[in-house]
C-alpha cells in the first residue's frame, strides 16, 4: 500500500512538473492583452453590475460559439475577441469575472465597462458602471494579483510585454455632450473647447496606462457615430449622418493622434499606436455591398427607423443574417464589421494605422 501510494505520488509529482514547465514554456512565447475601454470592448464586465448597460440576454451572443448572450455587444465575437485570435491568444476574460484566478490571469485580462467614457461624469444614466480611473485602480490590483503568482519582476516583464487596446470618448459625445438638447457640458462648453477639455484628461489617462507599466498600446480613435442606426433614427430623413456628431468625431480624431505623437515623442519611442476607426468605419459604412453588406444603415435588431430606436431585447426585429449588417444594434457593429476592423488594425497601411499596424507591431516586438 505505502509503496503503491508513493508511486501514486512520484508520477503525480512528474506530471505536475510537465504541466507546470507546459505552462511556463507557452507563457514565455505568449503575449498577455489588456483592454480598457466601453461597450465596443467590454467582454462582459457589466454582467456583474447593477447598470442598465447590459448585453446579457438573448439576442447578444446569437451568433457565440456557445451561442448565448456573454455581456459583449455584438451578435458574435468583439474586437477584443478578434485581435486575440489575431495574436494566437485565448479571449481574455472579464476582469470581474470569478473563472479570471491562477494561470489563466497570464493571458491578460479585460477591465471595460459598457457606458464609460474619459470623463467622470459620462454615462451617470447607466449608474454603476466601471470609469476609467476604477479600470486603471484594477489593472494595479491585478498586477498584485499576478505578482502574488509568479513575482514582482515577471509580472512586470508580462506587463511591459503585453498588447494593450483603449477604446474610449464616444460615449463623451453621445452620452453627454449630445445626450439632451443643452446638456450641462454643451452649455458649459462650445464643441472644440469640449474636445480640447477630452483630450487633455485622455492625456492623463494614457500617461498612468504608461505608469502602470503599458509599452504597446492601440488607442482607436472614435468611429462616425453621427453615422450609426441609433443616431440616424433621430437626426436623419434620408439616411444621411448626423453632420452636428460628424462635426464633433471629425474635431476629436486628429487631436487624438496629436496628442499620440506628442506623448510618443516626449516619452521617446512608439508605446502609443492609433487606430482610425473613423475611417474604418466609413470605408463599410459609404459602400456596405463592396464589403458583402445589405446595409450599413438599418440596425440587425432594434426597432423604429433603421431598427435604431431603444435597445437590443427578445421583442425586437431581428435579421436572419447577422453577415449581411454593418451594424448589430443601434449603436455597435457586426461581428463581421469588427472583422473587417480587426483586419485593418493588423495590415492596415498608416492611414488607418499610425505609425504602424499590429502585424508591424508583432513582427517588432518578436526580435527583442
Ligand atoms: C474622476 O474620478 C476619480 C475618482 O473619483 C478622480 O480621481 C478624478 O480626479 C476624477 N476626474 C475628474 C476629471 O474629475
Ligand atoms: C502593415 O502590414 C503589412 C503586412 O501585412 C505591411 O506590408 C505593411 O507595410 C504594414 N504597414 C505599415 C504602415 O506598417
Amino acid at each position: 500500500m505505502a509503496a503503491a501510494g508513493s508511486s501514486g505520488f512520484g508520477s503525480w509529482f512528474i506530471l505536475g512538473l510537465l504541466i507546470t514547465l507546459g505552462s511556463v514554456a507557452s507563457w514565455a512565447e505568449a503575449r498577455a492583452f489588456f483592454v480598457f475601454g466601453d461597450s465596443l470592448v467590454d467582454n462582459g464586465n457589466n454582467d456583474y453590475l447593477a447598470t442598465t448597460a447590459r448585453a446579457d440576454s438573448y439576442p447578444y451572443g446569437i451568433d457565440y460559439p456557445t451561442r448565448r448572450p456573454t455581456g459583449r455587444f455584438s451578435n458574435g465575437l468583439n474586437i477584443p475577441d478578434l485581435i486575440s485570435e489575431q495574436i494566437g491568444m485565448e479571449p481574455t476574460l472579464p476582469y470581474l469575472s470569478p473563472a479570471l484566478t491562477g494561470d489563466r490571469l497570464l493571458v491578460g485580462a479585460n477591465f471595460a465597462s459598457a457606458g464609460i467614457g474619459i470623463l467622470n461624469d459620462t454615462g451617470i444614466q447607466f449608474l454603476n458602471i466601471i470609469r476609467i480611473t476604477k479600470q486603471l485602480e484594477y489593472f494595479q490590483q491585478y498586477q498584485q494579483r499576478v505578482s502574488a503568482l509568479i513575482g514582482a519582476e515577471q509580472t512586470q516583464r508580462l506587463v511591459n510585454e503585453a498588447l494593450v487596446l483603449i477604446t474610449l470618448g464616444g460615449n463623451d459625445f453621445v452620452n453627454n455632450y449630445y445626450l439632451v438638447p443643452f446638456s450641462a457640458r454643451s452649455r458649459q462648453f462650445s464643441l472644440p473647447d469640449y474636445v480640447v477639455y477630452l483630450i487633455s484628461e485622455y492625456r492623463k489617462i494614457l500617461q498612468r496606462l504608461y505608469e502602470l507599466g503599458a509599452r504597446r498600446v492601440l488607442v482607436t480613435g472614435t468611429g462616425p457615430f453621427g453615422c450609426v442606426p441609433a443616431e440616424l433614427a433621430i437626426h436623419s430623413r434620408n439616411g444621411e449622418c448626423s453632420v452636428e456628431l460628424e462635426r464633433a468625431a471629425g474635431l476629436f480624431n486628429p487631436q487624438l493622434v496629436q496628442l499620440i505623437n506628442n506623448l510618443n515623442s516626449e516619452i521617446g519611442s512608439d508605446i502609443f499606436v492609433a487606430a482610425n476607426a473613423f475611417d474604418m468605419h466609413m470605408d463599410f459604412i459609404s459602400n456596405p455591398q463592396a464589403y458583402g453588406f445589405v446595409t450599413s444603415k438599418i440596425a440587425c435588431c432594434g426597432q423604429g427607423p433603421y431598427n435604431g430606436i431603444g435597445l437590443c431585447t427578445i421583442a425586437s426585429n431581428l435579421c436572419p443574417n447577422r453577415d449581411l449588417y454593418a451594424f448589430w444594434d443601434p449603436f455597435h457593429p457586426s461581428e463581421k464589421a469588427n472583422r473587417i476592423i480587426v483586419q485593418q488594425i493588423m495590415t492596415g497601411s498608416t492611414q488607418y494605422m499610425h505609425p504602424m499596424n499590429l502585424s508591424t507591431i508583432m513582427a517588432l516586438d518578436s526580435r527583442v
